[in-house]
């Protein structure tokens, strides 16, 4: 009996070992390999489509989609709505903490303060204030039938072409969308522009960008709040695979 213990007890260390050292991530060094087999964040590896369980539709507003994308990029900076700053109570980083603290009237954007701050005609009032540039119509416009759709937590699978990606009409979009609140103007966040091609540009280079969104090991997880839709994930690889091209 003896024996036997002798020989399972060091063999079942041997496999809790094994199970921990399989199971430790893998460290990107240098530049990294889009092609990296050890990065699971698309099932398709980032060449093919996502499987589509639930199709968007044109009339709904899908939050996960566009809307928090956009108030995690304009409003939940450092210094304003992220979780550590919280100005004035209100934390724009998360669905949770949007309907708390953004003072959301459901169905009514004119009595719903997260709406109505972005028209204030005093630059000083108006979200994002000055220096800052005033929101889009069209990114207004969203807001509101966001909010007239019952300010609701949908989400939905876009399809997914990953195969036709050109920097000015797939990456450029989805940077401005979901970095661009940050990473421009005269102070960027960690001095990292991300606005043109050549700014771009320097930060795949390095392997910092895609380091980044993949939330890789040694890199500062971006955006700040969450990952990025697997398929933006596997759009802005695929680009970067291909060359990272000025098309
Ligand atoms: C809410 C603000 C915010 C958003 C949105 C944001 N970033 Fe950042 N980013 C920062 C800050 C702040 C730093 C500097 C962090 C530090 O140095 O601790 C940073 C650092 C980085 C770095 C350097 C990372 C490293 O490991 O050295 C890269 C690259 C980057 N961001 C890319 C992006 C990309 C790409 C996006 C969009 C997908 C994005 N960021 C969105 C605030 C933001």
């Amino acid at each position: 009996m003896k024996n036997h213990f002798l020989i399972i007890f060091p063999s079942l260390l041997l496999v809790v070992f094994l199970l921990i050292a399989c199971k430790e991530e893998y460290v990107y060094t240098g530049k990294l390999n889009p092609d990296n087999p050890k990065d699971t964040t698309t099932t398709t590896g980032g060449t093919g489509t996502t499987v589509i369980t639930k199709p968007c539709s044109p009339d709904s507003v899908y939050f996960e989609q566009s809307v928090l994308p956009l108030l995690r990029s304009q409003c939940a900076s450092p210094g304003c709505h992220d979780a550590a700053s919280r100005k004035e109570g209100v934390i724009l980083d998360s669905y949770a903490n949007i309907l708390k603290t953004g003072n959301i009237r459901v169905n009514s954007p004119a009595n719903s303060k997260i709406y109505t701050v972005l028209s204030k005609s005093d630059p000083e009032e108006r979200m994002p204030p000055a220096p800052n540039s005033a929101l889009s119509n069209t990114d207004k416009a969203l807001i509101l039938k966001w909010i007239q759709q019952g300010a609701k937590n949908l989400t939905c699978d876009a399809a997914c072409d990953t195969t036709q990606i050109a920097f000015k009409t797939n990456i450029q979009p989805i940077l401005d969308a979901q970095c661009k609140g940050c990473h421009s103007g005269t102070s960027p966040s960690g001095k990292i522009a991300l606005t043109t091609y050549a700014e771009i540009k320097k930060y795949v280079d390095s392997g910092s960008l895609l380091g980044s969104i993949l939330h890789a090991k040694g890199y500062i997880a971006m955006p700040q709040g969450g990952k990025m839709a697997a398929c933006e994930i596997a759009k802005v690889r695929n680009w970067i695979r291909k060359g990272a091209l000025n098309n």
